[in-house]
């Protein structure tokens, strides 16, 4: 047929329809959406206006893309913004885009504000006409091969089966859920119903412990746990129902457990509070409508580690996240309707959130979850998993990269990789020695290696290569995506230009931006826009050499980032001396060779209490059990007294430097109170470990 005047969108540019290219387009009649087609060289984009089954069309390179979305924000922010919109489905589209200030006066973080849309829609149903035969989720389980296919119907029909479920439990519009669960698609399943009911999820790390879990509960106030019978990593089962059973003494509002079999152990269920997934679901109708939701409602809470006090919990809206879950997703990693992505990160971080569900789903892609650990039945999981499930972009952390690397070659060489076309890592600093390994390799060499710099805050990826457009650099996660305005500042605030170090912060608002800390707007605003007025503030310091391109060079605050994970010095001191023989602690990180960061714990014990390694021992366990199996210390120093200021307060710096093997840089120690407890440190750093 004819194009006649039917617009034709792709990355939010008007397409030139007057090139001709012999193009096969199944689109949804009367309504905007993202249609796979194939001109040999198949790739996503979006059509508005009328329908037409066959239209002819030319086709944008994925690089000239990205470049024509630069120049279309360049020339017309708010029209570029409702444009990107038409990416995703609204019952009501929106007029507005941005409507963000940074400023104390009036400050506030807004997108498409009068748009309203439903994301359990965006990322199931809106895809059934097209492709609902498609596999939506691949799940691999902790064994080789134990697994199963969900098409995107199959999906369809347990989301609506389980937020009737939730439904039938009380569960409505702004409620909060708290998930506590392995990485089964049933996690995906329970995520997707609260959106599709309106309720807000929040998932918590199956590595928590009961007391981290029931604080969680209860600073959101949620009525309902989804939960498992137990996890199983490695060959060893996690005792996710008994961990919520003991949570669960501390949080009296709850009155509602689902429990989803994964092992089958036999798990205590109380009367009346516990329900068995199993059995609900036969209760239920497969049918359940979507809540239309305005883009600024709820979506999600997730609780991540700051500087100071408990970790707090970081709000997501609808609108603008699922918009930035789905624009980054599309522009880093997707592309190809074939693609099988598989993104290693667990439900319970960020990552797991925009990355193995919403970005993919929502482009309407096979996403793999997995179960298992790299390391298990050998070094080899990983590529074994990837070649078998034919895995086309692979998406880990550094410290994996690391361990892997450390156990040899072989391990990847006697696997196919042919499958993978590109490698992405996101967490922490990628030394270039793995980045190398990972380039060499694990992609032979062929694969671009997308290293992805971002936040629980953000939403999703800010600084990160465009696959074709930016040439990498081993290290560097290279130059902002479109709509990102990182600047440098220095310790006084003061704008640095051209090649230089200093802290990181965001200019101006994007899309997936955090709306608040639940709970605590006040501390949202002070947390992040009272360091340097008028800024995110992201606590990263970098590095911007002559080209422009950014080098991440890790916290410049107290937050430690130990193989990926977020973990605030605070809470791991006030786990320390929560125990009854510790007087005082300071906790900083430490280089580690995997890890990226460890954590380096110096404990003053009570008078008249005995330092030794059996205490040491005592004291992992403690922290282990007071937060979780990711805050234990690698290094514990018994030490008689920390170097304070005549004010009293502990010079972190100098125990840094300690902890770090580097006791020649410490510098002016004359503003302690006793320089001597200096020397008995650095003589006592030894015996740490
Ligand atoms: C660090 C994870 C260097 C950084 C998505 C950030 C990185 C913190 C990178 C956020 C990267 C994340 N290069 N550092 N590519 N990605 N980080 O909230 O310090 O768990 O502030 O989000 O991880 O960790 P979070």
């Amino acid at each position: 047929g004819e194009i006649g005047d039917t617009p034709v969108y792709i990355g939010g540019q008007q397409f030139a329809a007057w090139k001709h290219t012999q193009l096969i387009l199944d689109a949804v009649p009367g309504r905007g959406g993202m249609f796979s087609l194939d001109n040999g060289r198949e790739q996503r984009f979006l059509v508005r206006g009328r329908a037409f089954d066959m239209q002819e069309i030319d086709m944008l390179d994925p690089v000239d893309r990205v470049r024509a979305m630069r120049a279309a924000l360049a020339d017309d922010p708010h029209r570029f913004w409702l444009d990107q919109a038409r990416r995703i489905s609204w019952s009501r589209f929106p007029t507005r885009s941005d409507d963000s200030s940074f400023d104390a006066g009036d400050f506030a973080i807004s997108w498409f504000s009068d748009g309203e849309l439903n994301l359990c829609v965006n990322c199931v149903d809106r895809h059934l006409e097209t492709h609902g035969q498609k596999t939506a989720i691949l799940f691999e389980g902790d064994e080789p091969g134990e697994g199963r296919r969900l098409t995107y119907r199959d999906l369809h029909e347990e989301v609506c089966r389980f937020a009737n479920a939730l439904k039938h439990l009380g569960v409505g519009k702004g409620d909060r859920v708290i998930l506590y669960m392995p990485m089964v698609p049933e996690a995906a399943i329970a995520m997707l119903a609260c959106a599709r009911i309106g309720a807000v999820h929040s998932v918590v790390f199956g590595g928590f412990s009961p007391d981290s879990l029931a604080d969680r509960i209860n600073d959101c106030g949620a009525r309902v746990v989804v939960t498992a019978d137990q996890g199983m990593r490695g060959g060893r089962p996690i005792a996710l129902k008994a961990n919520v059973d003991g949570a669960l003494a501390h949080c009296p509002a709850v009155d509602s457990v689902v429990v989803i079999r994964r092992t089958g152990a036999d798990v205590a269920m109380i009367e009346a509070r516990d329900h068995r997934w199993e059995e609900l679901r036969e209760t239920v109708s497969p049918d359940c409508p979507a809540e239309a939701m305005a883009a600024e409602d709820p979506l999600f809470i997730l609780y991540t580690s700051g500087s100071t006090g408990k970790p707090k919990g970081v709000l997501h809206t609808t609108g603008g996240y699922l918009l930035w879950a789905n624009l980054t997703y599309d522009i880093l990693f997707g592309g190809r309707p074939d693609d099988i992505f598989w993104c290693t990160a667990d439900v319970g971080w960020i990552t797991g959130h925009t990355y193995v569900l919403y970005g993919p789903l929502s482009n309407g892609a096979t996403t793999v979850m997995f179960d298992g650990v790299p390391g298990y039945p050998d070094a080899g999981r990983f590529w074994e998993t990837a070649g078998r499930l034919g895995v086309s972009v692979f998406y880990t952390s550094p410290t994996a990269i690391r361990a892997l690397m450390r156990d040899g070659d072989e391990w990847v060489e006697r696997h196919d990789r042919s499958s993978l076309r590109l490698l992405g890592t996101v967490g922490e600093p990628i030394n270039p020695e793995a980045w190398n390994w990972y380039h060499r390799v694990v992609g032979e060499g062929r694969c671009e290696i997308i290293d992805t710099w971002w936040q629980t805050e953000t939403g999703g990826a800010l600084i990160a290569p465009v696959p074709g457009e930016t040439a990498t650099r081993p290290g560097s996660a290279t130059k902002p995506l479109p709509g990102v305005h990182p600047q440098l500042l220095d310790a006084d605030g003061a704008l640095l230009e051209g090649a230089t170090e200093g802290n990181l912060v965001i200019a101006q608002s994007w899309p997936g931006q955090m709306r608040t800390v639940y709970g605590d707007h006040e501390r949202f605003f002070q947390t992040y826009f009272t360091t340097y007025p008028g800024k995110y503030f992201t606590g990263d310091g970098a590095r911007r050499d002559a080209d422009g391109y950014y080098w991440i060079t890790g916290r410049v605050d107290d937050v430690i980032n130990v193989s990926g994970h977020r973990m605030g010095t605070a809470e791991v001191e006030s786990a320390l001396v929560a125990h009854p023989r510790v007087a005082e602690a300071a906790v900083v990180g430490m280089p580690h060779d995997i890890k990226g960061q460890g954590i380096y714990a110096y404990v003053t014990l009570n008078k008249g209490e005995e330092a030794d390694d059996e205490l040491r021992r005592e004291l992992r366990q403690w922290v282990r059990q007071e937060i979780g199996p990711i805050a234990t210390p690698d290094a514990i120093q018994f030490a008689p007294a920390l170097p304070k200021t005549r004010s009293g307060k502990i010079m972190r710096r100098i125990l840094r430097k300690i902890a770090s093997g580097e006791a020649d840089g410490i510098g002016d120690t004359s503003t302690l109170v006793d320089p001597d407890v200096v020397d008995r440190l650095i003589n006592g750093s030894e015996s740490a470990f």
